[in-house]
C-alpha cells in the first residue's frame, strides 16, 4: 500500500519546500515534492496537524549500543583507568539478555533523537541483531574483535558466522561487518587475518584508530594499509592523532573517519584534525560513541560541537560550517557505509526520515534551516522518526516495542550488575 505524508515542510538541499508531500511505497520514497494532487489509493499518515519539517534520518557512524547499562560508569576518570579498570570489568558481566535489553534502550534514545541508522561495534551479535530486527532501525553490526585472550579465533569465527546468517536480513536493514577494536588490542597478524576475510566477503571494517595520544607513535596508517586493512569499505573512529601522512592514507584508500567530538573531549583525548581532513577531501561522518564516553546518543549535540570546536581550534570562524556538520550526520554517513540510498530525501531513496516540530521555540522561526538545525536544534525537536516508511518513534511512543516491559527487565538486571 502506498503511504503519503502531506502538508509538511521538506528539507531540500539547503532550503525548505513548503506545502510538500512524501509518498512512500515498499519502504522507498516513490515521490516527493510540492503538494500532490494524486492521492488515490494512498494511506495518509497523521502528523497531528503540526508544522513539521522532514529531514533525512541521521546516521550514527560509531557507537556501542550494548553499553546502555554502563551509562555514567567511570565518569571523569583518566582514559586508561576508565577503559581497563571500569568499563572492561563491567562488560565481562554482561550476558546476552543484558546486551539485548541495552541495545533496545540505545535504539530508543537514538530513534527519539532522529537517528535511523547506526554503525555498531560490540559482542553477542545474536542479541544485538534480535534487538535491531524487532525495533526497526537500520544497522551495521560489527563484532568487536581482539586477540589478547584465549578466545582468539573463536571471535572471528563467530563474526563470520553472524555475517553468513544475518547480513542483508530484515529487508536489508541489517548488515554485518567486522570490528577489530584497535591496533593496540589486535596484533598485525590478527588484523591481516580480519582484513583478508572482510575483503573476501566485501564487508565493512569498523575500527578505532589513534584515539589517544599513547597511540600516536605506536603505528602509522601506512603500515595498516600495507597489511591490507583498508582494502575494503572502512570506518576509522576518532583519528584524533592522525598526522599529515596518516591523512594522506585515509584519502588514498577512501577510508571514512567517524568523528566523535563529545567522546574525545570527555575522555580528554583531544580534538581530531577534522578541518584538515575536510580540506583534504576525506569523508568525515559523525558518531556518538557509547553512553559511557559521551553520555548521550544525540547527533544534534555532535553536529553543534563539530562546528564549534574546530572553529575554536583553528581560530577560523569558517571552519566546519553548519552545512558540513549536517552532511557529516547524514549523507557522509551513507557514504561511509557505502549505501547510496540513504542520507538524503529524494525519490528512490529509502524512507528513513526524521520529523522536527518547527514550532519548538528553540528552532522557531526556522528560516535558515541548516544553520537553525545545527546551532539551535536538539534531539528533543524530533517528534517522529521512520525507517523504511515505518514509524519507530512517534509522538513519545515506540510503535514496534513494549517500552515499559523492556525498561522493567533492564532495571532488574541493572540493579544486579552494580550489586
Ligand atoms: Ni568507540
Amino acid at each position: 500500500v502506498k503511504k503519503i505524508i502531506d502538508n509538511i515542510h521538506i528539507l531540500k538541499d539547503e532550503t525548505i519546500i513548503e506545502n510538500g508531500f512524501i509518498e512512500i511505497e515498499d519502504g522507498i520514497i516513490s515521490n516527493i515534492g510540492e503538494s500532490s494532487n494524486n492521492k488515490a489509493n494512498t494511506l495518509a499518515l497523521d502528523l497531528k496537524g503540526k508544522r513539521i519539517l522532514a529531514i533525512p534520518g541521521m546516521i550514527n557512524s560509531h557507537t556501542h549500543s550494548g553499553m546502555a547499562a554502563l551509562k555514567g560508569a567511570g565518569d571523569d576518570l583518566p582514559f586508561e583507568q576508565w577503559l581497563f579498570q571500569t568499563i572492561i570489568p563491567l562488560e565481562e558481566q554482561l550476558d546476552d539478555e543484558m546486551i539485548y535489553l541495552s541495545t533496545m534502550i540505545s535504539q530508543m534514545e537514538m530513534a527519539r533523537n532522529g537517528i535511523t541508522t547506526f554503525v555498531d561495534m560490540y559482542m553477542m551479535l545474536d542479541s544485538i541483531i534480535k534487538a535491531v530486527d524487532e525495533f526497526g532501525m537500520r544497522a551495521y553490526i560489527c563484532r568487536g574483535l581482539q586477540d589478547d585472550s584465549l578466545e582468539d579465533g573463536q571471535r572471528l569465527q563467530k563474526n563470520i558466522k553472524a555475517y553468513e546468517k544475518y547480513h542483508g536480513t530484515a529487508n536489508g536493514r541489517i548488515s554485518v561487518g567486522f570490528g577489530p577494536h584497535s591496533p593496540y588490542l589486535c596484533s598485525k597478524e590478527y588484523l591481516k587475518k580480519i582484513a583478508d576475510v572482510a575483503q573476501e566477503l566485501n564487508a565493512l571494517i569498523h575500527i578505532h584508530l589513534k584515539e589517544s595520544q599513547k597511540e600516536s607513535h605506536q603505528y602509522t596508517f601506512r603500515e595498516l594499509a600495507n597489511i591490507g586493512l583498508f582494502n575494503t569499505q572502512t570506518i576509522a573512529a576518532h583519528c584524533v592523532y592522525a598526522d599529515s601522512d596518516d591523512i594522506q592514507v585515509l584519502k588514498e584508500f577512501n577510508v571514512s573517519v567517524a568523528h566523535n567530538p563529545s567522546s574525545n573531549l570527555k575522555l580528554a583525548n583531544g580534538i581530531a584534525p577534522i578541518e584538515k581532513m575536510h580540506q583534504e577531501g576525506v569523508n568525515v561522518c559523525l558518531g556518538t560513541d557509547s553512553v559511557s564516553s559521551n553520555n548521550s546518543l544525540d547527533l544534534f549535540k555532535e553536529m553543534l560541537l563539530a562546528s564549534l570546536i574546530h572553529k575554536g581550534e583553528t581560530k577560523d570562524p569558517q571552519a566546519i560550517p553548519a552545512t558540513v556538520s549536517f552532511k557529516m550526520a547524514t549523507s557522509n554517513g551513507a557514504n561511509a557505509v557505502g549505501q547510496k540510498n540513504i542520507g538524503l530525501l529524494e525519490k528512490g531513496m529509502r524512507a528513513d526520515i526524521a520529523f522536527l516540530d518547527m514550532d519548538n521555540i528553540n528552532l522557531f522561526p526556522l528560516i535558515r534551516p541548516i544553520s537553525n538545525i545545527v546551532y539551535s536544534g536538539r534531539g528533543s525537536d524530533v517528534i517522529a522518526t521512520m525507517v523504511d516508511g515505518d514509524f519507530i518513534y512517534y509522538f513519545g511512543t515506540y510503535p514496534k516495542i513494549n517500552e515499559e516491559a523492556i525498561k522493567k527487565q533492564f532495571m532488574e538486571k541493572y540493579v544486579k550488575l552494580y550489586k
